[in-house]
């Protein structure tokens, strides 16, 4: 991954040492638009305006001026924008690290439109098998996320293969996909489902889900995460340490549910497909999380105002991780670093040992 070095360290200056927020992610959605039919996901059912090239240009180049490493480029699905490859193109000539995130569906159509202009691409796979397919609706869908990664891998851009599990897993459905990984030489991470609760639905970073699929998907008995938690952290010390990416810290967290602070508009934040900025959290418990709207203010105002101080500070008394499971990975790994230095040094040394 190519960090614009200097953003980077005066980010964690900037967090640390003067305990000023300097975010180190955007999280941009590109689009909601999508060709799955995910149960956890309530994107695919909306229809919302998509920003143009030229405004997410204007974007990229507020969040790199108020400190950003890195750009998340996500939706709804990034590749059905037929001009993805000039916003990811434009996020790396500008010096941002890009990480995309897709269903990967269209990889093998795709990957030679950007691969140049990507350091990682995160590819979901939740079941390996036919469920996969089923649970996300779209036939075919396994058999392309793998094809997209090793095509991917082949071109040497990395990869990383996300698992959300529900009430449905068993263990032995993320162990094969951990080892699916290693074999592909990606890397994993896994989240547990998180559902929106229906008393705080406005302003989810990941809509709303149907009270049918909320059935089916939720975990009512926190013994599958529990298990999956313990697997991946006997693993990590058992030969996978390049593979899983989820640090100890959250690992440990997650399996004994506990309590954490929560920092989701710390080191991140999230512009959707509309330009409206708000928290990485998929729960509105404080009121809207909406900040503001990229495209009538600069994100610097957005970032810096007394509202985001507010909430910033709301955040930290967020209760929904004990009482509802809220570990989405995106939000809870990159809030540890504030409570739990030792999920930097994993970082490191994950990191280290991909080098090798
Ligand atoms: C919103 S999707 C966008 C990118 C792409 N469409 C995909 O599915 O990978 C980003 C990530 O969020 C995960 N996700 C979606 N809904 C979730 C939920 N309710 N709980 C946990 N993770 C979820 C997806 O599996 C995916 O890895
Ligand atoms: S999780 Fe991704 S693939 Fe599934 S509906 Fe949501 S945006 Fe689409
Ligand atoms: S734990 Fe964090 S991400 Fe989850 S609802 Fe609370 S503030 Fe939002």
């Amino acid at each position: 991954m190519n960090y614009p070095v200097k953003n980077f360290i005066k980010c964690l200056i900037s967090n640390f040492i003067l305990k000023k927020p300097v975010p180190l992610f955007i999280s941009l959605e590109v689009t909601r638009r999508c060709n799955a039919k995910c149960p956890f996901c309530g994107y695919w059912k909306l229809r919302e305006p998509e920003l143009s090239v030229k405004e997410i240009k204007v974007i990229l180049d507020e969040a790199y001026d108020l400190g950003c490493s890195i750009a998340v480029i996500t939706g709804g699905e990034p590749l059905l924008r037929r001009d993805l490859s000039s916003i990811l193109d434009y996020a790396k000539e500008i010096g941002l690290g890009v990480i995309l995130l897709s269903n990967g569906y269209l990889l093998k159509d795709r990957v030679h439109d950007f691969y140049g202009y990507v350091d990682a691409v995160n590819v979901s796979i939740d079941f390996p098998d036919s469920r996969h397919d089923k649970n996300r609706g779209l036939n075919g869908l396994l058999e392309r996320a793998v094809s997209g990664i090793k095509l991917l891998r082949a071109l040497n851009v990395a990869t990383n293969i996300n698992c959300v599990v529900t009430g449905q897993h068993s263990l032995e459905d993320v162990r094969k996909i951990l080892f699916l990984a290693k074999e592909l030489d990606s890397q994993f991470t896994f989240s547990p489902i998180f559902i929106t609760p229906h008393q705080y639905p406005h302003g989810s970073i990941l809509g709303e889900t149907l009270a049918k699929d909320e059935k089916v998907m939720k975990v009512n008995n926190w013994n599958i995460v529990k298990s999956v938690a313990d697997m991946l952290l006997y693993y990590k010390t058992h030969g996978f340490r390049k593979t899983i990416q989820n640090s100890g810290a959250y690992l440990k967290l997650v399996r004994d549910k506990a309590a954490f602070t929560c920092f989701p508009f710390s080191f991140q934040f999230a512009v959707s497909s509309n330009g409206t900025v708000s928290a990485v959290c998929p729960a509105s418990l404080f009121g809207s999380h909406n900040l503001g709207n990229a495209l009538k203010q600069s994100l610097k105002d957005i970032w810096y105002s007394k509202k985001a101080e507010i909430l910033r500070d709301k955040f930290k008394s967020c209760k929904l991780s004990e009482s509802l499971g809220c570990y989405l990975f995106c939000v809870a790994e990159p809030s540890l670093p504030f409570t739990d230095p030792t999920s930097i040094i994993d970082h490191i040394r994950r990191g280290l040992e991909a080098l090798r």
